[in-house]
């Protein structure tokens, strides 16, 4: 079955950005001069993706109008003839009924967070995109999962190799022995092991492909570490079940949940401007001096 959804949990609080975050959801911080929700959105639809599922909280109203039209902007932008802008503002928004809102009422976790879309999705295998994980690279990750998928007829998740002392911020895998160049099958996961727990250093990275059955196991409400409903507490529970395969995708992850990955994606994305670059580079000179 092909992967046609992708649920967003985009509920989050955002304390790690505080006080910018008071008022304003983190996801629409903005990297260079689009929201981080927005480069998650795109790598969606660039893969296929054909419904938007985002698991919403209190305080997110400006993700729904910033994917929706904006007719007293678009007015102006015609009236001054910035047509450039104009349509860029208009890409903005997907075709309509694209998008899909439920809300997460309690903050219990990610796990919690997805089953909050199991009657949304149904049936069927559907994508996760943790949109705090931007990840610059020339084919959509999201994309070259579900070619996975569509390959393994399995879960897919995203992994990253990271410093061994920094397993505690990641959900890990812990690998069996049948490694293919950049799949690789599941045995084991743990949530936020610390580095002498942990079973290897290959991190999850917010990308998933999930067969439906997880809802079942995340209805049961198993609560984890950090006393949340983890999801990778119920993949590790699937694999009972079912294969799930790790795949180490092509591309650079910035940590946009984290001051300072989030200005290194900046200056990363930026630096990808044609029009910014020139500057940027010869004020980093100036800085290193
Ligand atoms: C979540 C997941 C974790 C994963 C991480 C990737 O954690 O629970 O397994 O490794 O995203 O960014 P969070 O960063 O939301 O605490």
């Amino acid at each position: 079955m092909k992967v046609r959804k992708a649920v967003f949990p985009v509920a989050g609080l955002g304390t790690r950005f505080l006080p910018a975050t008071k008022s304003m959801p983190k996801e629409m911080l903005p990297l260079v001069d689009k929201p981080i929700i927005q480069y998650a959105v795109e790598e969606a639809l660039a893969s296929g993706i054909e419904e938007i599922i985002f698991v919403t909280g209190k305080g997110k109203s400006a993700l729904e109008d910033h994917f929706d039209r904006s007719y007293h902007l678009e007015e102006t932008l015609k009236e001054r003839k910035k047509d450039l802008l104009l349509k860029e503002v208009e890409s903005v928004v997907p075709a309509t009924g694209t998008i899909v809102y439920t809300r997460q009422n309690e903050p219990l976790g990610l796990g919690h967070a997805i089953w909050c879309a199991r009657n949304i999705v149904g049936d069927e295998p559907f994508a996760v995109l943790l949109a705090d994980d931007v990840i610059q690279t020339d084919v959509p990750v999201l994309s070259q999962m579900i070619e996975q998928f569509d390959r393994l007829r399995a879960s897919v998740v995203a992994t990253i190799e990271v410093d061994p002392a920094e397993t505690s911020k990641y959900g890990i895998v812990e690998p069996d022995n049948s490694f293919s160049d950049d799949v690789v099958r599941i045995k084991g996961l743990i949530e936020k092991p610390e580095k002498d727990e942990a079973p290897s250093n290959l991190a999850i990275i917010g990308r998933y492909i999930l067969t439906p059955r997880i809802f079942d196991i995340l209805g049961k409400g198993i609560v984890g570490a950090g006393n949340e409903i983890q999801l990778t507490d119920a993949m590790s529970m699937l694999l009972e079940k079912q294969p799930i395969y790790a795949y180490n995708f092509e591309g650079k992850r910035f940590d946009c949940g984290d001051k300072a990955g989030f200005q290194m994606a900046n200056l990363a994305f930026a630096l990808d401007r044609p029009e910014l670059k020139k500057e940027l580079m010869a004020f980093m000179k100036e800085l290193a001096c």
